[in-house]
């Protein structure tokens, strides 16, 4: 089976969050079930760059209103339109951290692109399915219905990985995206007055997926819905959740080239010295009586960061230290920056994007927090698990999913891997904080048989995997009883 995965970064070659991990892992996981992934890619320099002797397959001479060429090497399709992606920096924001004022037309670009090689228009390769990702994918299936007439149709799966991101723009668009004027309307692209790329996908999409089972319920209630539950409620025979794997190659305590000591589950004493290290570059003192929780996250309000910088006096006076790795919103950089100044002996800032950083605190924190308000599926937490660093999470969506509280009927069965606490509220967070340092300092029995418990949980793509290739196996079979 040939599926065309569209999507607009992927790891390792462009990231900016767990899209591109996800993208980057799962044609991998596929392969050895019989699904052959390519993936279509717009043409960022970091992308290009990566490639290794690609080859042009197609060129459009007026693609959006410049040139345009596919070029494509081993399971690569990378959009190459200079005019629209030859950008440095982060692929969706200007240097001063605005959206691209023609994001509208850089995602219609690739999307129609898709369409166009779904329809069988490169000599030698037909994808079977397309396999589209987030809003920067979802007019795919849009192009495919509307431009489709008589051609091909294969059919197709969305990702929501985060309904927060819908590709909302204004009409003043719409006469270059090339689609006809009937396709603005209720039951096509038109959202709220404007054009919505994810409503759209959600429209025309054969199948919807989002990231964890629980995020695909989540998302069809109105608290958390965000405007698209009563479309997705609509679409509810076709929404599914498949819950998010991780590179397990990529994440190995045992063989990580950027961890100064490297473990496994039955030796975690290396774990110190890794610990020793973050302390350096955090320039945190040594304490053993106090677990050091790390986060490694973007600073948005999704994550619940402005509980952490907003009470940084009570979140230092539960006993825990906190080692914080992010980047984004200036206003929550600020108050953590002022937290930590207040708190230098407990609580310590990095503010970028590090990923060889990422895996030193994993490698030696006790725990990882992650608040999420809400959060689709999360990562971080699942290369805790794979660490042996104890996720103390929200549980809200793939976060409820992936983690099994420490509460003491699972104490008791020996089955914990981390802690979770309900409301999404800074007591809420405080009180899972005074558990963490309660477990760590008076039960280490019990803590280390969390680290050994989620080090050996199953977090790999295998199982995920297999639900996909099922998944894409059911719509081809259904388009061809059609
Ligand atoms: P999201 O995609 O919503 O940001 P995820 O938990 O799914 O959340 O994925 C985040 C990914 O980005 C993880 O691989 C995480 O390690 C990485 N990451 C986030 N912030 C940073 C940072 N400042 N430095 C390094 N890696 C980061
Ligand atoms: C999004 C979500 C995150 C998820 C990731 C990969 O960025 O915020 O929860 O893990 O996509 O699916």
């Amino acid at each position: 089976m040939k599926v065309l995965s569209v999507a607009s970064e992927m790891f390792p070659m462009l990231k900016t969050g767990g899209l591109a991990d996800v993208v980057g892992a799962l044609p991998a996981a596929l392969a050895p079930l019989g699904v052959d992934v390519r993936t279509l890619l717009p043409g960022h320099p970091k992308v290009i760059a990566a490639m290794k002797a690609p080859k042009p397959v197609a060129e459009w001479p007026d693609w959006f209103g410049g040139p345009a060429q596919l070029l494509a090497s081993e399971n690569l399709l990378v959009l190459d339109v200079p005019h629209l992606y030859d950008r440095p920096g982060n692929p969706y924001l200007d240097a001063g951290g605005r959206d691209w004022p023609d994001n509208a037309q850089r995602y219609a670009a690739l999307s129609h692109a898709a369409a166009r090689i779904g329809w069988g228009e490169l000599k030698g390769y037909a994808p079977d399915l397309l396999h589209v990702h987030d809003w920067q994918g979802a007019l795919v299936p849009a192009y495919l219905h509307y431009l489709g007439e008589g051609k091909r149709q294969p059919p197709t799966v969305l990702t929501i990985h985060n309904l927060a991101f819908q590709g909302q723009f204004k009409t003043a668009v719409w006469p270059q995206l090339g689609l006809p004027d009937e396709a603005f309307s209720m039951h096509g692209l038109e959202y709220w007055g404007d054009i919505g790329y994810l409503k759209a996908g959600i429209q025309f999409a054969t199948a919807i997926t989002t990231v964890s089972p629980t995020y695909a319920h989540e998302i069809r209630t109105q608290k958390d819905g965000m405007g698209l539950d009563s479309m997705l409620r609509w679409r509810q025979a076709a929404v599914s959740g498949i819950v998010n794997g991780i590179d397990l190659d990529v994440w190995n305590p045992a063989t990580d080239t950027l961890l100064p000591a490297r473990y496994g589950a039955q030796d975690l004493s290396p774990r110190l010295s890794n610990k020793r290290e973050i302390e350096r570059v955090f320039e945190l003192p040594a304490d053993d009586s106090s677990p050091l929780v790390c986060m490694i996250t973007r600073l948005t309000d999704q994550k619940g960061i402005d509980l952490v910088a907003h009470h940084m006096a009570a979140v230092a006076a539960t006993g825990a230290r906190l080692a914080i790795l992010g980047s984004g919103d200036a206003g929550l950089e600020a108050a953590l920056r002022a937290g930590a100044q207040s708190h230098p002996r407990r609580v310590a800032l990095k503010i970028g994007y590090d990923e060889p950083l990422s895996h030193l605190l994993q490698g030696g924190s006790d725990a990882i927090l992650v608040p999420s308000r809400f959060e689709p599926c999360g990562l971080t937490q699942l290369y805790g698990l794979r660490y042996g660093c104890v996720p103390v999470v929200s549980r809200v969506g793939g976060l409820a999913d992936t983690v099994i509280d420490a509460n003491d009927a699972a104490l008791k069965a020996g089955v914990a891997t981390g802690i979770q606490f309900a409301e999404v509220t800074a007591e809420g967070l405080l009180e899972a904080l005074r558990r963490t340092v309660q477990l760590y300092r008076h039960h280490p029995g019990h803590w280390q048989q969390m680290q050994r418990n989620g080090m050996k949980a199953d977090v790999g793509w295998q199982a995920s995997a297999a639900e996909y290739a099922a998944l894409y196996a059911s719509l081809l079979q259904k388009g061809s009883r059609k």
